[in-house]
């Protein structure tokens, strides 16, 4: 979900309707906004995207200060009743909220026994009649209201606030959800991602868990919920203005794959050493002491996060000869992990805003674990609590589906790995060989990306299919787990991977003319073995596609695509870009919302 806020002299609604635009692929169900003004409060949603409620806005929805919302739905259908803002009964507070109250029903219980009526089935309306609550028990003004509101709620929120009575203000709070506020000329801003404030300002005030704001169009002023005020510094936001537009293409999700030349390279910049053949990572705040006692790696991340980390995983072990697994950071963090101090855990976010994630990291922080993030947006809250960490620099990643985001951390893996096994018992030769295979990365993907044509064409006959599989070996695995999600989430087409060698141990018996399976199959010491799979696949007349580093004959492969050869430890990133182009290409035959699929937000928020 999304928040942005304004106060300040210009009208709220075009400047919100603006943001929410931006943050629309944090959420797309629903949106709404409320102005407060002399005549009181102005509230209007709908059950859509942010263009319906442009649409939907009267000619005279003028004035600020106003808030708007872009919602994922959790509680309650994505319907206009749900959407935000919600407000109390007399209409005089309104309440934007990202997160989940977790003793809502028991709020909700007591405020119905005191003769509440809800308009809605959410969470956040709770919010909205409990300040009405407090101003109705003597709360002097809004701030206190607020404060006295939450004392009562358990869960995550971000939440904006506007009072009919107080019209020169909005009221912010964080907890666990992310807030910040944009400082402007005589006018501030406030929103729960940096993206909403792009063009107008990028000097920032991130709020902490647990604190909250009142913001005036001259200033604001932070504390805490027992009243402590806090002291905050504003940072400067290194935006890439034009990262975040889309420019002459047809959506998003193409772009940022045509990007991964450019976003490799500014992984790699200024992070390799030519002279000792070892990667240079600044930001992980280690030294090679701490470094080398490093017995074990522990990688978290969800979805293409995740898929990201078991290749890390194996560069690790590969490179530095280190054990390393990655696991899904919404399994971890129920699981009681045993926390090792000798065990370095990398935290993988491209948001730096999954709860699952950032959850994980504050469970091993507090048993004394050694947290690094590989992170994109800088500033983002799984970045700010981990103990360092590799930025990827790849500019805002604005479709929901992770392309350009999951080869950069596949590369800062690769560093990483450099990194760790040159201070253990990589010898300079094969650093050099990483180098040089990293350096060649760039115009490689130039290479596959000239291909989307004949990609295209083969999206086409795939695109007809009810069900695909994806196969691979190794390292071909997380590839082929990764293209598999990537058709999914685009195309709608199901689609599910394998590695290779269990598919005769149960989905073999899927396999039929109208199962098409998608094989990576580099040209490898496995390559033999990979092709006796394709045999088994062919054998039961299933259409194969095979992305492979020379034509295949059509006996085992009825298409193939050849991708450049690299080193063996690199190849993965190389083939998954023929799939992410397969995934695009397939979702557009088939018409879908390519850079919001349904039921899905680029950042999940939620537990
Ligand atoms: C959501 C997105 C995925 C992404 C995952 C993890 O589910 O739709 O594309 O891989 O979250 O996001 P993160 O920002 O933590 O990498």
């Amino acid at each position: 979900c999304g928040i942005v806020g304004y106060v300040g002299a210009q009208d709220a609604a075009p400047i919100l309707i603006e943001g929410l635009g931006r943050l629309e692929y944090r959420g797309y169900d629903s949106a709404g906004m409320a102005l407060a003004g002399k005549s009181g409060l102005k509230v209007r949603k709908v059950s859509g995207r942010v263009a319906d409620l442009a649409a939907d806005l009267p000619a005279r929805f003028k004035g600020a200060p106003g808030i708007g919302h872009t919602r994922w739905a959790t509680h309650g259908e994505p319907t206009q009743e749900n959407a935000h803002p919600h407000t109390d009964t007399a209409g005089r507070v309104a309440v934007v909220h990202n997160g989940i109250i977790e003793n809502a029903d028991e709020l909700r219980a007591k405020l119905v026994a005191d003769g509440v009526e809800f308009a809605s089935q959410t969470d956040t309306e709770i919010v909205a009649h409990l300040i009405a609550a407090a101003f109705a028990a003597g709360a002097s003004d809004l701030e206190q209201a607020v404060r006295q509101a939450l004392r009562q709620c358990v869960g995550a929120y971000g939440l904006a606030v506007l009072d009919a009575e107080n019209p020169d203000r909005i009221v912010v709070a964080r907890n666990g959800s992310p807030v910040l506020l944009g400082i402007g000329e005589k006018e501030m801003f406030v929103a729960s991602d940096v993206a909403a404030l792009i063009g107008h300002t990028r000097q920032v005030v991130y709020l902490d868990d647990g604190e909250l704001a009142s913001v005036t169009a001259t200033g604001y002023r932070t504390f805490t919920l027992d009243a402590r005020t806090t002291a905050k510094s504003p940072s400067t936001i290194d935006w890439d203005v034009v990262g975040a537009e889309i420019g002459d293409n047809a959506h998003f999700l193409i772009k940022e794959i045509n990007e991964q030349p450019r976003t490799i390279a500014r992984a790699l910049s200024g992070r390799i050493d030519e002279r000792f053949s070892t990667a240079h990572l600044g930001g992980l705040n280690m030294t090679v002491r701490e470094a080398r006692e490093i017995k074990r790696v522990t990688i978290l991340g969800c979805g293409t996060a995740c898929y990201a980390g078991e290749l890390g995983a194996q560069l690790i072990e590969d490179l530095a000869r280190v054990p390393a697994t990655a696991e899904p950071a919404s399994e971890f963090r129920y699981r009681n992990p045993v926390v090792d101090p000798n065990t370095l855990y990398v935290a993988v976010s491209q948001s730096g805003e999954t709860i699952d994630t950032l959850a994980a990291v504050q469970e091993l922080q507090r048993k004394g674990g050694r947290v690094i993030g590989i992170v994109n947006v800088v500033g983002s809250t799984i970045a700010r609590q981990v103990d360092g960490g590799i930025y990827l620099h790849a500019g805002p990643e604005m479709s929901v589906a992770a392309t350009k985001s999951f080869t950069s951390t596949v590369t800062a893996f690769a560093l990483l790995a450099l990194h760790l096994g040159r201070i253990r018992d990589l010898a300079p030769e094969q650093g050099r060989r990483i180098i040089a295979g990293l350096q060649m990365l760039p115009e490689q993907v130039t290479e596959i990306l000239a291909q989307s044509d004949a990609i295209a064409d083969i999206a086409k006959e795939i695109a007809q299919s009810n069900s695909v599989m994806f196969v691979g070996r190794r390292r071909g695995w997380p590839v082929a787990r990764e293209g598999a999600q990537k058709l999914k989430e685009v195309s709608y087409v199901h689609a599910e991977a394998y590695p290779s060698a269990e598919l005769k141990h149960g989905p073999l018996a899927l396999i039929s003319p109208e199962m098409p399976t998608v094989a990576v199959v580099p040209d490898d010491d496995l390559l033999d073995k990979n092709t006796s799979t394709l045999s088994e696949i062919k054998a039961r007349k299933g259409p194969v596609v095979a992305m492979a580093h020379r034509e295949l004959s059509t006996d085992i492969a009825d298409r193939t695509l050849v991708v450049p050869r690299n080193e063996p430890e690199l190849d993965p990133i190389l083939m998954s870009i023929p799939l992410q182009l397969l995934a695009y290409h397939a979702a557009v035959v088939l018409g879908r919302d390519v850079d919001k699929p349904r039921n899905l937000a680029k950042s999940v928020t939620v537990e």
